[in-house]
């Protein structure tokens, strides 16, 4: 059992206390005489998405015990995509904390942090890296199957967004909407496209927290049952070896670079952007920022055939070898050399790993990309003078990769849901959607608005794709020609606060430029008159409790959205022993 929880003075009362009290639960000597490997439940009546837990946490706690250590599951806070309001962004930090939190209070000699959810994974890998007292392993529920719409294969959930779009277009009525969302959602696990949950999946095994081929068996497989049990066995002999693998000794720039490369290569969701950066800015020496990704995405191409940028879903890429043929593919592009969880280099575990060759079109070689070019692409300018995004092989309609048109403004989300629709809304096809204040601040939690759907009249008349921009976040399974995570936000005095209705915008992807063209007089003053009436932007918040707590310190997009006190140099905690 793990040294250095409080004691107060006597180690051996403590210890003495600490057993009487477990074997209240029925324990006896022989099993509290070993390792104990923690068990990070993260079920909830709220999360179906994690609705396999009671059977992966089974599967976990009988690899510990075939490897002679003690399982112990406990809870953390749990969150879905869909039912943590204002937004499950908003409640990652706060997952993040209780996850450090927890792995610090308790006596632990490893982890298996059990998450799927899109900011599940995210929070529970920053409060691992915060923590770094044991080693930590990423078990992840897995991705749902798909189902069957009047023959037409449907998953969570570009499909969900295909079907509503449709709807509002005309072409699919309430009935038949009613009928889909049975079969949208057809199991258990997380959205089955490259969606934020199934990018953050597979980053963690490019990571080497997560065992090499964890990341993409279906949650309903008996494969994924067979991942828990050996992620069990795995963490019961790192708990044996008393092994120092912590987060923070092999979590090195290189593991978060190859955790770039599989990103683009995956065609991954914007949000993994927003979380690698927070994840790395929990550990000293790393200095990640989005020119990482830039750079990185230059010489990555696309090599993976899934939803949104392509056709399939998680389960195909399961079938055709998962993240492990991707990683050998891109072998030429990854540092090998970087360690895992495990001890093992990056490489060493590929090479342990058997690859079969057979027939299947789901993971393209380099040779044969999906799409040449860069999935995510990071723009600066006037408009985003600490950058954005854009997911350039989502984009429907191409022609807008480069595009100047005028601005159509919102003001916050509430005014977009008011107008969008609005029949006098002045817009046509080449408008430039502008939605402000939905960054960190502003909306707090940087809600996945920045997905504006297409204005009523336009989607009647058959247009597919527009351009958009705004400081807030998209899902990962969405797509369109949408600029995101505008820095810094308009609620801090981003110039995206001052655009206003008419002014041109230049959108140009090749040269990563979002420009607001208005002259450099008029920019300047515009932003000293928001500064007179704004003040400083983020001054002490009133209100109490978490939002107070949040709105205060969360950091921009760029730097990840965490809070200032929770980064690497936002100061440290060691007085705490
Ligand atoms: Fe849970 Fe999509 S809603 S992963
Ligand atoms: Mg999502």
């Amino acid at each position: 059992m793990r040294k250095g929880l409080t004691t107060y003075g006597d180690v051996d009362f403590s210890l003495f206390l600490r057993k009487a009290f477990i074997k209240g639960a029925g324990y006896s000597d022989d099993a509290l005489d070993r390792p104990i490997v923690g068990i990070i439940d993260t079920g909830s009546g709220f999360n179906p998405c994690h609705a396999n837990m009671p059977q992966l946490i089974d599967a976990v706690k009988r690899g510990v015990l075939l490897s002679g250590c003690l399982p112990i599951p406990f809870p953390t806070i749990s969150l879905h995509e869909s039912f943590a309001a204002p937004t499950s962004m908003y409640l990652r930090n706060l997952m993040s904390m209780d996850t450090e939190e927890m792995l610090k209070a308790q006596p632990l000699d490893a982890v298996v942090m059990i998450g799927g959810c899109d900011k599940t994974v995210p929070a529970q890998l920053m409060g691992a890296a915060s923590a770094d007292v044991v080693p930590a392993f990423q078990l992840v529920v897995g991705p749902m199957v798909t189902g069957s719409h009047r023959g037409e294969r449907v998953g969570a959930c570009t499909d969900c967004r295909g079907y509503w779009a449709k709807h509002r277009a005309g072409l699919v009525d309430i009935e038949e909407i009613a009928q889909v969302s049975n079969e949208l959602v057809p199991s258990v696990g997380t959205c089955g496209v490259m969606g934020t949950a199934s990018t953050m999946a597979c980053l963690s095994e490019a990571m080497g927290i997560a065992p090499l081929g964890s990341a993409t068996a279906p949650a309903n497989s008996s494969a994924r049952l067979r991942i828990a049990e050996q992620t069990g066995k795995l963490a019961a002999q790192a708990a044996r070896a008393g092994s120092a693998s912590t987060p923070r000794t092999f979590l090195t720039r290189k593991s978060f670079e190859n955790a770039i490369t599989v990103l683009q290569a995956v065609g991954g969701s914007t949000n993994a952007v927003v979380h690698l950066l927070a994840i790395a800015g929990r550990l000293s020496g790393i200095d990640l920022t989005l020119a990482d990704f830039d750079r990185i995405g230059r010489k990555t191409p696309l090599l993976v055939d899934l939803k949104p940028s392509g056709l399939n879903y998680m389960q195909d890429l399961h079938a055709a070898g998962g993240v492990v043929r991707l990683l050998s593919y891109l072998r030429p592009l990854l540092h090998l050399d970087a360690k895992t969880v495990t001890g093992s280099t990056l490489g060493e575990e590929l090479d342990r790993f058997p690859l079969h060759d057979y027939p299947q079109g789901i993971v393209r070689p380099l040779s044969d990309p999906v799409f040449a070019a860069e999935a995510l692409c990071v723009l600066t300018g006037n408009l985003a003078p600490q950058g954005c995004i854009i997911k350039q092989s989502a984009v429907l309609d191409r022609r807008l990769v480069r595009h100047r048109g005028r601005a159509v403004v919102f003001s916050s989300a509430a005014d977009l849901a008011a107008r969008i629709d609005a029949p006098d809304l002045d817009v046509d096809e080449n408008s430039v959607l502008v939605l402000q204040n939905i960054g960190p601040v502003g909306h707090p939690g940087m809600p996945e608005a920045g997905y504006m759907p297409i204005p009523a009249k336009l989607a009647r008349c058959g247009v597919k794709d527009i351009v958009r921009i705004s400081d807030g976040r998209m899902s990962g399974t969405a797509n369109g020609a949408i600029v995101l995570h505008v820095s810094p936000e308009a609620a801090v005095g981003g110039p995206l606060a001052v655009v206003r209705q008419g002014d041109f915008i230049e959108l140009d992807v090749q040269a990563r430029r979002l420009h607001l063209d208005i002259g450099k007089e008029e920019y300047d003053q515009r932003l000293a008159d928001w500064k007179l009436s704004h003040g400083k932007g983020r001054l002490r918040v009133k209100g109490r409790g978490y939002r107070k707590l949040y709105k205060e310190h969360v950091l921009q997009a760029h730097k990840g959205a965490d809070f200032d006190f929770l980064t690497a140099d936002g100061g440290s905690d060691s007085t705490l022993g």
